[in-house]
């Protein structure tokens, strides 16, 4: 549980408030860059902690972020013409560039020195790895750009897509850390509920082990006289990756297509405001022989329930609450656990109908929060490390650059990180 203090200094982003001073020390993905098709096409509406804003991609190719309304009477940007190196509001006609500098003024008597002491609100921005990431502090603290390793794999191994959720980061972010539920709220088999009562097969022995990102944490079922070992990571503040299995209690990978190839998959969250989160879904290839199969990949993400049919064209997906994710409740008599179809859905369902900020101090947690609790923990304490002045853990890309997660069936008595030592560092 947290104290409605805690619980609020973790979950309020916006300007002015000391979780969103924390956001506001790293690069945050803004949009897909795909949102973006070409130099000088139509500008795009985006709103990052609470902050609206347009994201434009100039004349040579570079994306700018600048505030959605221009400083002159507050006239919407989003209607602006992206014209040659820079983005001109329609209402008075005066332009900027991406570094937020009025290059022109028509408005104005030619001799006027107004252009050059007027400025729109503008974020350095930084593409790679199929995402235009911003960054929305101090320009003293700015650090080097992200590094993860899905951005160095080669565009052919990597699949990067974006859902949108009404609720706040921090139960989409505990939603994915919470390893425990997958075996239970994802179990996608109809029959009988005996499977509840096999506790070693259902619920992981979990390991934390904090790190100067974040943490990686392992968690241990025994399932047909083997371990099956889940090690995830958490880089800070707000993404996670972890191996994928084929089916839930099955083999050690799960292969996209019947190309037995093998990925690690994750989520970069940014809050959009204190209720709603964009999700950046990420998926690569891990073997530098093998690319991806997108149609693989396509079918996996309708599976899950997010493809492109799912999805409204804001990025919310089509099952929502207000069709109640459309469960079914005769599949869940059958013995289907949960009558909502696709895991992705079903993550969505949970932590959107918790309600939009959860009251943390209601809260019971169990032997399986441990995650949960290190992650607030690690938050709070760069909460506190911002406001003092410091560098918070994970700012800096050098702490994460090597990290991967994986998921392997190994037999019992190994120790799992003396076996798998290669497989968690990265090779892109
Ligand atoms: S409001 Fe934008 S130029 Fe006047
Ligand atoms: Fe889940």
């Amino acid at each position: 549980m947290l104290t409605p203090r805690d619980n609020d200094r973790l979950t309020r982003v916006g300007p002015g408030t000391p979780g969103g001073a924390l956001f506001r020390r790293y690069w945050l993905p803004a949009l897909l860059s795909e949102e973006l098709p070409e130099a000088d096409g139509a500008p795009v509406r985006t709103r990052i902690l609470g902050e609206d804003l347009v994201a434009f991609r100039d004349s040579d190719g570079s994306v700018g972020i600048v505030d959605a309304f221009c400083p002159h009477r507050r006239a919407p940007m989003f209607f602006g013409r992206n014209e040659e190196r820079g983005l001109r509001c329609v209402y008075h006609g005066w332009k900027f560039s991406r570094n937020g500098t009025c290059v022109d003024m028509p408005s104005e008597p030619p001799d006027s020195l107004f252009k050059s002491k007027v400025t729109i609100g503008a974020y350095p921005t930084h593409e790679a790895g199929g995402l235009v990431w911003v960054y929305m502090g101090a320009p003293e603290t700015m650090p080097a750009p992200p590094d993860y390793e899905f951005m160095r794999a080669p565009a052919t191994h990597r699949f990067m897509g974006k859902h949108v959720q009404d609720c706040n980061y921090l139960q989409a972010l505990e939603g994915a850390l919470d390893s425990s539920h997958a075996t239970i709220l994802h179990n996608m088999a109809p029959g009988k509920l005996e499977w509840l009562a096999d506790y070693d097969r259902t619920v992981p022995r979990m390991n934390v082990y904090t790190t100067d990102y974040g943490y990686m944490y392992s968690g241990i079922r025994h399932v047909n006289g083997k371990q099956w070992v889940r090690a995830y990571q958490y880089v800070m503040p707000a993404t996670q990756f972890r191996g994928r299995v084929d089916g839930l209690l099955g083999g050690s990978f799960r292969y996209i297509d019947d190309t037995q190839v093998p990925t690690i998959n994750g989520h970069v969250w940014t809050p959009i405001d204190d209720h709603t989160t964009a999700s950046y879904n990420f998926m690569y290839s891990y073997s530098p022989e093998q690319p991806l199969s997108m149609a693989g990949v396509m079918d996996q993400e309708v599976k899950d329930g997010r493809g492109p049919e799912n999805q409204l064209p804001d990025y919310r997906l089509r099952r929502n609450l207000s069709n109640d994710y459309l469960i079914d409740r005769a599949k869940e008599k059958a013995g289907q656990f949960c009558g909502i179809e696709g895991v992705n859905t079903q993550d969505v369902a949970l932590q959107e109908g918790m309600g939009p900020i959860v009251d943390r101090s209601k809260e019971h947690l169990g032997t399986t929060d441990r995650s949960i609790i290190v992650m607030r923990q690690l938050m709070l304490e760069a909460v506190d490390a911002v406001e003092q002045g410091r560098a918070p853990r994970g700012s800096d890309p050098a702490a994460y650059r090597n990290v991967r997660a994986l998921d392997h069936m190994i037999p019992e008595g190994l120790d799992w990180q003396e076996a798998l030592r290669d497989e968690i560092l990265a090779k892109f």
